[in-house]
């Protein structure tokens, strides 16, 4: 069981918050497993800014929020630049298959109208809190 885990998941329902840490147990560029709803919330502080979102990836159910953060390719402007790597550490890519989602909206790269809960994520009283 990971850090901070309960032995029953948690549930906003009715926009109730929970408190996954203190803030300095966050580090810029890491993430925490909250146990929240079926799957549990990844938590994550991009240099500062907090984003959470369900740890279930919508293709086959993998632990999306175990993927990594990172940026993603596109298709470059010449011949020579044929693709290139854009929004570092906005993207969160799934281990099993490579979906890749939005960090901040939980969209899908590939299929808007495909993603994965958010939450909000913000701090209160040094704590680092979810809701929905
Ligand atoms: S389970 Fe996530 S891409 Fe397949």
């Amino acid at each position: 069981m990971q850090e901070g885990m309960m032995e029953t998941a948690a549930s906003l329902a009715g926009n109730r918050e929970y408190v996954v840490c203190a803030f300095d147990d966050l580090k810029s560029g890491e993430m925490k497993i909250a146990p929240v709803g079926k799957f549990g919330v990844g938590v994550y502080n991009i240099e500062g800014a907090l984003y959470a979102l369900t740890n279930y990836c919508p293709h086959e159910g993998a632990p999306l929020c175990l993927g990594r953060v990172q940026g993603t390719n596109e298709a470059g402007s010449s011949a020579v630049e044929r693709v290139r790597q854009v929004r570092a550490g906005e993207v969160l890519r799934c281990p099993w298959h490579g979906w890749e989602f939005d960090l901040k909206t939980g969209k899908s790269l590939a299929d808007a109208k495909r993603g994965i809960r958010t939450y909000a994520a913000f701090l209160k009283e040094g704590n680092v809190v979810i809701s929905r």
